[in-house]
């Protein structure tokens, strides 16, 4: 049972979806437009769940979802439309829209779709809890790459100097970003994330340095950007090397400064945010290359901290190792010991192309496929080793192989199966269209979001 905002501008849908989400013990309000829906949310923070119709008056669906992104992060949000086009639904996907419903639907298809909405928020925010979100920020490792990046961050934590943080995927940038916020004198501030390649140039503007009433078609009010609520805060900047030129001109000025005109407005504002930028890209070959302003560069990279790529930093695999392990196990609740030998050994030749994320998706991996004891290398490195007998023996017919696994007193393990099983799909999936994770998608018949977010927790790119 969840609190659940319904958006639409037809009294009669309103009507409906309220009275059959009721009748499920949910909590129930409504909105008329994008923009009641807005209100709504800023007064009411218990709302966990946003039903809205794409196509509406003023702020539309899409609308919504671009202020909910970064405002209101634990709302999730379904998207109704009637036009059930391909594009549209894949934008409200890229947008961070849950999933999408297509109109007409039955009422069963509301239910189980909120239902599971609520139930998969659940887990976003359990995951959240148990993650390495709570303060301070600890780094874990003991290469001298890595105490140095700690020194530096209990260093430069009571100032506030921009920080530019660069390392290939996976090597903890965002947790370097969060551990400076966490540990500095702007810990009680905000702290608001933005991936600077994930937008449009002009949509990261009005992200950015907000935009005022009737700036763009959709602008029916003003809106405050990020650094606005980042104020007495910190502004991590993701993929800072994806910048287009004219948005560098402006986080210059900000930069040196601290003004910034809102989108469409001419007054100027100003704001006092700390900045700590990201890149995996480099941009000292960028500025050669005259695609980065070279005194951008240089104000962003007022405090550098590079973090090596785990294969160059192999003495911390162990301590990280464990640190995973324990983590997941305590989730899964798995009486697991440790790795075993052969697994040790074998994570210190990885490669570890996906760096740190990488060795997560694996450790997890390995706490799932193992009851108790150690982790063995296979229930890691799996995806080369042989599978227990195939267990698909057709329509309920028994698999002689599987019933000859059992009665030699063989057991199994469900969830490990599941994973590997899974893993095998979409791996496929994935080969058959290269790579196209909204064509696999497709042929899984999941959605864009889970595609993504099984090929990450997999592993699998
Ligand atoms: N030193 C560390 N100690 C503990 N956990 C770490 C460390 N470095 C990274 N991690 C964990 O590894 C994962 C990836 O880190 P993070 O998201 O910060 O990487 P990133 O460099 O921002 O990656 P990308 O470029 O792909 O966005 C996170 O779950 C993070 O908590
Ligand atoms: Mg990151």
């Amino acid at each position: 049972m969840g609190s659940i905002l319904i958006v639409d501008d037809e009294a009669g849908i309103r009507s409906m979806l309220e009275v059959v989400l009721r009748r499920d013990g949910h909590a129930v309000c409504t909105a008329g437009s994008g923009t009641e829906a807005i209100t709504r949310l800023e007064a009411d923070h218990g709302i966990e769940l946003v039903l809205s119709d794409l196509r509406m008056e003023g702020l539309d669906g899409l609308g919504l979802l671009r202020a909910l992104k970064d405002r209101h992060q634990g709302v999730f949000t379904i998207i109704m439309t009637a036009y059930a086009e391909w594009d549209t639904a894949v934008s409200a996907m890229h947008l961070g829209a849950y999933d999408v419903l297509r109109k007409p639907f039955d009422n069963s298809a509301v239910r189980a779709l909120a239902a599971r909405a609520l139930a998969a928020r659940d887990r976003w925010l359990a995951a959240k809890a148990a993650g390495e979100h709570t303060a301070p920020v600890h780094l874990v490792g003991s290469s001298p790459a890595i105490l140095a990046v700690q020194a530096l961050i209990e260093r430069i934590g009571s100032t506030d100097s921009t920080v530019l943080v660069t390392g290939e995927s996976g090597t903890g940038k965002e947790l370097v970003a969060r551990a400076l916020h966490y540990s500095g004198l702007r810990a009680d501030g905000a702290m608001m994330r933005i991936n600077s390649g994930a937008l449009s140039p002009g949509l990261l503007e009005s992200e950015l340095f907000g935009h005022v009433k009737g700036a763009f078609t959709g602008a029916v009010e003003d809106r405050p950007g990020l650094f606005e609520l980042a104020h007495k805060g910190t502004l991590f900047l993701d993929e800072v090397g994806d910048l287009a030129p004219e948005t560098q001109v402006k986080l210059l000025r900000l930069l040196e400064n601290g003004e910034f005109i809102p989108v469409g407005g001419r007054e100027v504002r100003r704001c006092d945010v700390r900045v700590v930028a990201a890149t995996n890209r480099d941009l000292q070959a960028m500025v050669k290359a005259g695609t980065f302003r070279e005194d951008l560069y240089y104000r962003l990279a007022v405090i550098p901290v590079h973090l090596p790529p785990l294969r160059d930093r192999r003495e911390d695999i162990p301590l990280l190792a464990g640190h995973l392990l324990a983590r997941h196990a305590v989730k899964l609740r798995r009486g697991i010991t440790g790795f075993a030998p052969d697994a040790l050994q074998a994570m210190q030749s990885w490669p570890w192309q996906g760096n740190i994320r990488e060795l997560d998706n694996r450790i997890q991996r390995g706490v799932a496929l193992t009851p108790d004891g150690l982790i063995p290398r296979d229930n890691l490195f799996g995806d080369v080793a042989p599978a227990l007998p195939a267990m698909d023996g057709g329509h309920g017919s028994e698999n002689p192989a599987l019933a000859q696994h059992l009665a030699g007193g063989g057991a199994i393990d469900l969830e490990g199966e599941m994973l590997r099983h899974e893993r095998a799909l979409v791996e496929a999936a994935l080969n058959r269209t290269g790579d196209n994770l909204t064509e696999a998608a497709k042929l899984l018949g999941i959605s864009f979001r889970q595609i993504r977010y099984k090929v990450r927790q997999l592993g699998l790119r």
